[in-house]
C-alpha cells in the first residue's frame, strides 16, 4: 500500500489491532520451548499448564471473578455462540424466548435466528438515535418463557454504551413478577480495555471477550460463566475447560490474551484521557470542516475511541478507497459488512436514512494514535470529499 511516509495511518483499532510488543515476547517460549500439551502429566506439559493457569487469573482478576468461571474460547464470535446456543440446547423444551437488541453483532444475531429456524423466538428491541436501548423496553420484553438475555456492552460500529447494569436491574423485576430466572448475557468485545468489565456491578451471568481487539492475537476469546451457570458445549470431545470447551488449549494465544487484557486494564484510565482528546479533535474538526457530514451516535454515552459519520450524497466505498490511497486504514460499518454494499443494521436501527448510512465510515483509534493522525485524516478527508464531490455519480 502507498502511504505518505511509508506508515500506515490505520485508524480501524476497533477491526482489529497488532499484537503488542509486550504481549508476544510473553507468548513466543510457549511455541517451542513450552510446547507440552497442558493435558499431559509430566513437567513440561505442566509448563503449559502454568501459562494457562496464570493467563485464567489474569482475566479473572479483571473481572471480578473466579478464575473457575473463565472459559477460553476461540474468539467473539464463539463465546457468543456457546452463551447463546449452548444455554438454549439445555433447555428440555428446545423452546423458549430470547431477548436481545436490533444493534448486536452478527455474531449474536446470527446463533439467535439460527435458533429461531428451530422453533425458540426472540424479541429484537429497538434503540433511540443515539443507539441506545431503554432498560424499561428490555422489562416489557419479558414473557414467562423468556431464558436469556443477550446486550453488548459498547457497540462496535458506533461506541454507544449500553447501561448493561440498569437493563440488569429491570429483567431481574421483571423475571420476580413471572417466578422465572433469565441468564443475562453481554458482548464486552468492544468494551475490553475501554471500561470496566466486573461482572457483579454489570450483574451478568455471561460475558464474551476477544483478544485480537486488545493487542493479541487473533482466535482466541473469553467466556466468562458465572458459577451455577450451566450450558450445553458447543465442542464436545476431550473435555478441556471444565468440559465446557474441549480442544487441546491454543496455549501462546491463552497466554497473549491474559497479558494483553492484564496491560489494558492497567492502562485505562490514563489511555481514556488521551482518546477523549483525540477523539473531541475528530468530531469537532470533521463538523467544522466537512459540510454535509454529521456524526452517528451519542456525545454522551459512548467510548471515544469508535466514532461514525455520514457524509449526505457520497457512498462510503469510495471515501475508503481514497482514504486508503493516501495511506489511511478506515472502515465502513463494521468489519463483516465492509465487502457489501447493505447499510448497516445498527445505523438503520437508529433511524438513519438508507442514502446516510450507505455513505458511513467508521474512524477508530487505538494505543498508536496520535494528534497527528487525527489531523491526517481530516485533511485527507476534505481532499477525497472534495474530489469526491467534483465527480458526481451517474444519475440512476
Ligand atoms: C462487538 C463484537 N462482538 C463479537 C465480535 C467477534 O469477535 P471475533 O472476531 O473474535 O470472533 C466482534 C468483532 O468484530 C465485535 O466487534
Amino acid at each position: 500500500m502507498t502511504s505518505r511516509d511509508d506508515r500506515i495511518n490505520y485508524l480501524d483499532y476497533a477491526a482489529t489491532t497488532p499484537v503488542r510488543t509486550e504481549v508476544l515476547e510473553k507468548m513466543l517460549p510457549y511455541f517451542s520451548e513450552k510446547f507440552g500439551n497442558p493435558s499431559s502429566l509430566y513437567s513440561l506439559a505442566g509448563e503449559a499448564r502454568f501459562g494457562i493457569d496464570e493467563a485464567r487469573e489474569q482475566i479473572a482478576s479483571v473481572l471480578g471473578s473466579r478464575p473457575k468461571e473463565i472459559v477460553f474460547t476461540g474468539g467473539g464470535s464463539e463465546s457468543n455462540n456457546l452463551a447463546i446456543k449452548g444455554s438454549a440446547m439445555l433447555r428440555a423444551s428446545r423452546s423458549g424466548h430470547i431477548i436481545t437488541t436490533a444493534v448486536e453483532h452478527h455474531a449474536v444475531l446470527h446463533p439467535i435466528e439460527q435458533l429461531e429456524k428451530l422453533g425458540y423466538e426472540a424479541t429484537y428491541v429497538g434503540v433511540d438515535s443515539h443507539g441506545q436501548v431503554d432498560p424499561d423496553d428490555i422489562a416489557d420484553a419479558v414473557r414467562p418463557d423468556t431464558f436469556l438475555a443477550s446486550v453488548m456492552l459498547v457497540n462496535n460500529e458506533t461506541g454507544t454504551i449500553q447501561d448493561v447494569a440498569a437493563i440488569v436491574q429491570k429483567i431481574h423485576t421483571a423475571a420476580e413478577r413471572f417466578g422465572i430466572n433469565i441468564l443475562i448475557h453481554t458482548d464486552a468485545v468492544q468494551g475490553a480495555g475501554k471500561l470496566s468489565l466486573d461482572v457483579d456491578t454489570l450483574g451478568v451471568d455471561l460475558l464474551s471477550l476477544s483478544a485480537h481487539k486488545i493487542y493479541a492475537p487473533k482466535g482466541v476469546g473469553v467466556l466468562y460463566v458465572r458459577r451455577g451457570v450451566e450450558l450445553e458445549p458447543l465442542i464436545a470431545g476431550g473435555g478441556q475447560e471444565q468440559q465446557r470447551r474441549s480442544g487441546t488449549e491454543n496455549v501462546a494465544s491463552i497466554v497473549g490474551m491474559g497479558e494483553a487484557l492484564a496491560l489494558a486494564e492497567a492502562e485505562r484510565a490514563s489511555s481514556r484521557l488521551r482518546m477523549s482528546d483525540l477523539s473531541t479533535r475528530l468530531i469537532e474538526g470533521i463538523a467544522e470542516r466537512i459540510p454535509g457530514s454529521s456524526f452517528n451516535g451519542t456525545r454522551s454515552s459512548r467510548v471515544p475511541e469508535i466514532m461514525n459519520f455520514s457524509f449526505s450524497g457520497v457512498e462510503g466505498e469510495p471515501i475508503l478507497i481514497g482514504l486508503d490511497f493516501k495511506g489511511i486504514a478506515a472502515s465502513s460499518g463494521s468489519a463483516c459488512s465492509s465487502a457489501s454494499l447493505e447499510p448497516s443494521h445498527v445505523l438503520l436501527a437508529m433511524g438513519i436514512a438508507r442514502e446516510q448510512a450507505v455513505g458511513s465510515v467508521r474512524i477508530s483509534f487505538g494505543r498508536e494514535t496520535t494528534e497527528t493522525d487525527v489531523d491526517d485524516v481530516l485533511q485527507s478527508l476534505e481532499d477525497v470529499l472534495g474530489q469526491l464531490a467534483s465527480f458526481p455519480s451517474a444519475p440512476d
